[in-house]
């Protein structure tokens, strides 16, 4: 399974980063704010910083004004996967992008029909947003099951990115369920280290260690 990070934090991407954890990066509009940086510059740092994929979001809603960004946006690095959002006008810039060998996200993703689509558009990555499901008591893991599964059964190439990822427990049902990525903020992905049983172990044989009084 690929770890993307979902965030435009650089200092945060690259810690991560260091440790091997990065296979891409996402961002979006709201990440961008977050970060209160330019755009463009953020998500040049960002590319130079990772070899894989960083998704930057178009934000016209209009397909000939998603061509236009998107156009911009891959200017910006090989790496860049122009993410568009699950409309008819996102699908068909899709099929654009796609066409001319671009990287595409197709984002906002809540449904297995609208995930059809996006594979039949040729995205590179589809992102099925778990937690925004969760948070409506719908069932955000039934969703990247039911898009393993049809896009197992049609052998659909897109990459199943699950996004919104809100807990440590979303990524190991994501893996589960056969995600191929998953997308987290830098404090879920820190947060899978975590295991009290860990600590209190670590803590009992550092403690007996040093009852022994002997030095490696
Ligand atoms: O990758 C999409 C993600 O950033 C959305 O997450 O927590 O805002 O639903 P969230």
């Amino acid at each position: 399974m690929k770890f993307f990070v979902d965030t435009a934090d650089v200092a945060a991407i690259r810690e991560l980063n260091a440790l091997g954890l990065v296979d891409g990066v996402t961002t979006n509009p709201s990440l961008i704010k977050k970060s209160g940086r330019d755009f463009k510059e953020v998500v040049k740092e960002i590319c130079s910083e990772v070899e894989g994929p960083v998704s930057a979001e178009v934000v016209s809603t209009d397909y000939d004004g998603m061509i236009a960004e998107g156009n911009k946006l891959a200017e910006i690095a090989p790496n860049i996967a122009i993410k568009v959002p699950l409309t008819w006008d996102g699908l068909k810039a899709c099929r654009t992008f796609t066409g001319e060998g671009k990287k595409v996200n197709v984002t906002l993703c809540f449904s297995a029909n609208q995930a059809l689509l996006a594979a039949k558009a040729g995205a590179t990555f589809i992102s099925p947003f778990i937690g925004r499901l969760d948070d409506l008591n719908l069932d955000g893991m039934q969703l990247i099951q039911d898009i393993r599964q049809i896009y197992d059964n049609y052998a659909f190439e897109t990459e199943i990115l699950a996004a919104s990822i809100r807990s440590a427990n979303h990524v190991s049902e994501s893996a589960l369920a056969g995600a191929d990525v998953v997308t987290c903020p830098p404090a879920v992905l820190q947060s899978l280290v975590k295991h009290p049983l860990t600590d209190k172990g670590l803590a009992d044989f550092v403690k007996d260690w040093e009852a022994t009084g002997q030095k490696i």
